[in-house]
């Protein structure tokens, strides 16, 4: 059976197609063994090193040319290294997904995370389509929430920070990518100490595990940058400076849209009532607390307070 609209065919009992189905049947289960979503490790593996869609072999769909076989063979070595390392699929591929997109990474900069997708929808509903906007990114690693936010608002600039020179490195690659490096500066900074002029939008994705948490991680975080994810002792150190740094950075009225684990959620809505921020906390689509989005307001500490007691609403 042929699909003429995708050029792809389907070839039924017995051929090698069926051979190539039990072989990605018998590496999800293998993965199972170490990954919590098998079936998308083996997606991401399959659809970088064979160039085609899971699905669509899964269903027995196969491309009329290119050759399989050789990217099959990388697969196996991928998932073999991936079982007897436990290194990150992502970090074995050298790509991982966000938003849409497709970033470098390598051991240098956090795998981006979906729930990480969230800080960018809600900085997208912030920003207008049609005038020039400023947004900084604190933080920025892989550059996944710059970029995405560059690439689906064409009149944005981005200053994206990083304290580490390596990051920054791989932010730039993906940033030209996507052909957005020439609205995005990328700088090596503590948070925004010497950045200059004032912003319309500050987003972030800062470090937040508690140092005593961070030797409880899961192995395959083990193996990313420790100062992408140590928050110090409370996991507050880098959102403290955020709040500080933001709250003289940002212009009237504007916000200030971090990402958050919900072991933080409360401390956090103390620290921002405490410091006058208004803010609501989103939760992820698992229901957990997940992104803070703030303003800040210099004049009416008290009258803010109040405000921002609607945590956990929409
Ligand atoms: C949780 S990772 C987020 C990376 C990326 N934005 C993402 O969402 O995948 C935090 C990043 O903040 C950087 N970082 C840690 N402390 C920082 C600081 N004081 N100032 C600027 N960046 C910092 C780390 O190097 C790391 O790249």
């Amino acid at each position: 059976m042929t699909y003429p609209e995708t050029g792809r065919e389907k070839i039924s009992a017995f051929g090698h197609v069926d051979a190539l189905r039990l072989k990605l049947n018998d590496l999800t289960y293998k993965l199972g063994a170490v990954a919590h979503n098998p079936d998308y490790e083996l997606k991401l593996a399959v659809e970088y090193l064979m160039r085609t869609d899971f699905w669509q072999l899964k269903a027995g769909i196969v491309p009329l040319n290119g050759d399989l076989q050789h990217g099959l063979r990388l697969v196996e070595k991928a998932v073999e290294l991936r079982l007897k390392t436990r290194f990150p699929i992502q970090y074995i591929l050298g790509r991982a997904p966000f938003f849409g997109l497709d970033f470098y990474v390598d051991q240098s900069v956090l795998i981006p995370r979906p729930e990480t997708e969230l800080v960018v929808e809600q900085a997208l509903s912030l920003i207008p389509e049609d005038r020039e906007f400023r947004c900084a990114d604190v933080g920025t690693g892989s550059g996944c929430i710059a970029v995405a936010i560059a690439v689906n608002r064409p009149l944005v600039r981005c200053v994206a920070t990083d304290i580490s020179e390596k990051a920054l490195a791989i932010a730039r690659k993906n940033a030209a990518k996507h052909g957005v490096d020439d609205r995005i500066d990328f700088l090596l900074a503590d948070v925004l100490d010497g950045v200059k002029g004032k912003f319309d939008l500050i987003v972030s994705n800062p470090p937040y595990v508690k140092t005593d948490e961070m030797r409880n991680l899961q192995v395959e975080v083990k193996f990313e940058p420790e100062e992408a994810l140590d928050g110090g002792e409370d996991g507050l150190k880098v959102i403290r400076k955020l709040l500080r740094d933001s709250g003289k950075k940002l212009k009237a009225e504007s916000h200030l849209v971090f990402e958050i684990s919900p072991m933080i959620a409360e401390a956090v809505a103390e620290l921002l009532e405490s410091e006058s921020w208004h803010y609501t906390i989103k939760e992820d689509y698992s229901g957990q607390a997940r992104v803070v989005v703030a303003t800040h307001n210099r004049e009416v500490s008290g009258f803010g307070k109040a405000l921002g007691k609607i945590f956990g609403k929409g």
